[in-house]
C-alpha cells in the first residue's frame, strides 16, 4: 500500500453526530532497534519488537459534531482521571500530521480519557500504546463512517497513523510480533505501518516472558525525539543502518528456528549498539546506571552458572527488560525476586509476555 491509499473517502460526515469508542492498547519492546528516522517519520532501517500484554493505555475517545464548523482541533486530554493540559500539544502535533488521512478530525469536538496499566513516570514508554489506541479510537470513527472498509485496512492505516505519533507505536496494533520498516527480503514489510510477523514462529517463543525492572523511573535524560535527530551526520550511522537491516533478517530467521543460543546474542548486542550510539554522538550520552550494569553483570553470572536462556533489552533510558522462555519461569522469576529486586527504585517491577495486540472495549 502507499500512502495515498489511506486518504479517506465515501465518507458521509453527516450520518454520525456524536459516540464513544474504548480501545486498550499495548506497549512493546524492540528486539531490533528503531533509531534514527527521516522526515515524515520514516525510519532508517527496519525494526521488529514482541508485543506486550500487561502494559497498556485505555483510551476512551468521546465525540460530538461541532456546534459551528472551524478548521481548529477541539480536544481535551483526561489523563487518569485529571486533565491534562500538557499531553495537548503533542496530540495537536499529531492531529495536524494525520489530518489528510482523517479529515473528520476538525469536524468533532473530541475529549480523550486516557489511563496507562503501567506506573505513571515509571520510564517506559507510553507513547507506543497511548498514540496506537487513539489512532485505533480515530480509525473506529473511520469505520463509522465507512463501514465497508476490511479489517486488514483497519489495521494497517491504524499502525500508519500511530506512527505519525510515534514511530514504535506503529508496532502496537498487532502481536506478537511485528516489524516496521520496508525491507527486501520481509515480504509486504513497509516503512508506512507495521505488519505482523508473516513466517511461522516456533514453539520455543511461545508465551515469552519479559520482565521490566524499574531502575530509575524519573524523566528521560534526552526525548527520542532528540535522540533520532542525533542519527543524522552520525559517525556509525549508516553502518548502523545497514547492520540493523542485516540483523532482522538474522532475528527473522531465529524466530522461525527457535535458536535460543542466538537469540540471547543477538537482543543483547542490539541493546549494547543502540546505548553505543548515544554514547557516540555528539552530543554524546549515558542512559545506564550503575544500577543497570550491575543487573546486566547479574544475568551474565546466571545464565553461566545455570545453563539459562535468560538475556536483558534495553530502551534508551535505564530499565532493564529480562527475557526468558515460559519453561524458566519459575526459576528465573525466583532469581529476579532473590537477587535483582533490590536495583529498582521502590522495588518496583513489571511482570510482562508477549500480547496478542490491541483490542476494542467499546
Ligand atoms: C529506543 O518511537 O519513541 O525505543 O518516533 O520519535 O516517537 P518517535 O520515537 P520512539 O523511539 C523508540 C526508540 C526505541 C527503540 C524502538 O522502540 O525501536
Amino acid at each position: 500500500m502507499i500512502e495515498e491509499d489511506f486518504i479517506i473517502r465515501n465518507t458521509n460526515i453527516d450520518s454520525l453526530k456524536n459516540g464513544s469508542i474504548t480501545w486498550q492498547s499495548p506497549s512493546n519492546i524492540a528486539l531490533i532497534k528503531y533509531w534514527g528516522k527521516s522526515e515524515p517519520q520514516i525510519p532508517k532501517n527496519a525494526s521488529i519488537s514482541f508485543t506486550l500484554n500487561n502494559c497498556y493505555t485505555t483510551t476512551t475517545l468521546e465525540f460530538s459534531k461541532k456546534k459551528v464548523a472551524s478548521n481548529d482541533y477541539s480536544i481535551e486530554v483526561i489523563f487518569e482521571n485529571e486533565v491534562k493540559g500538557d499531553f495537548k500539544p503533542k496530540i495537536l502535533q499529531f492531529f495536524e500530521r494525520i489530518d489528510r488521512y482523517v479529515p473528520f478530525i476538525t469536524d468533532y469536538d473530541f475529549v480523550i480519557k486516557t489511563e496507562n496499566s503501567f506506573p505513571h513516570s515509571s520510564g517506559i514508554a507510553s507513547s507506543a500504546s497511548g498514540l496506537s489506541a487513539l489512532a485505533l479510537c480515530l480509525m473506529n470513527i473511520e469505520k463509522q463512517l465507512n463501514p465497508s472498509i476490511s479489517d486488514d485496512y483497519f489495521n494497517l492505516k491504524a499502525s500508519f497513523l500511530a506512527r505519525l505519533g510515534s514511530g514504535s507505536a506503529a508496532r502496537s496494533i498487532e502481536g506478537e510480533v511485528v516489524i516496521w520498516g520496508k525491507h527486501s527480503e520481509v515480504v509486504s514489510s513497509s516503512d508506512l505501518y507495521g505488519i505482523k510477523f508473516p513466517y511461522p514462529i516456533h514453539s520455543n517463543f511461545k508465551n515469552y516472558n519479559d520482565t521490566i525492572l524499574l531502575v530509575d523511573k524519573g524523566k528521560k535524560q534526552v526525548s527520542s525525539t532528540i535522540g533520532h535527530d542525533l542519527m543524522h551526520n552520525h559517525p556509525f550511522g549508516e553502518n548502523r543502518f545497514r547492520q540493523a537491516n542485516n540483523n532482522l533478517l538474522h532475528m527473522s530467521k531465529i524466530l522461525q528456528n527457535g535458536d535460543l543460543k542466538a537469540f540471547v546474542q543477538l537482543v543483547e548486542s542490539e541493546a549494547l549498539t543502540l546505548h553505543a550510539m548515544m554514547l557516540t554522538s555528539n552530543p554524546y550520552f549515558i542512559l545506564m546506571k550503575p544500577n543497570t550494569l550491575k543487573i546486566i553483570e547479574k544475568i551474565w553470572e546466571y545464565r553461566k552458572n545455570n545453563d539459562s536462556n535468560i538475556c536483558f533489552t534495553l530502551d534508551a533510558g535505564s530499565n532493564v527488560h529480562i527475557l526468558f522462555p515460559e519453561r524458566e519461569n519459575e526459576k528465573v522469576s525466583a532469581f529476579i525476586l532473590k537477587d535483582l529486586v533490590s536495583y529498582c527504585q521502590n522495588n518496583q517491577y513489571i511482570c510482562d509476555k508477549l500480547g496478542i495486540g490491541a483490542t476494542q472495549i467499546y
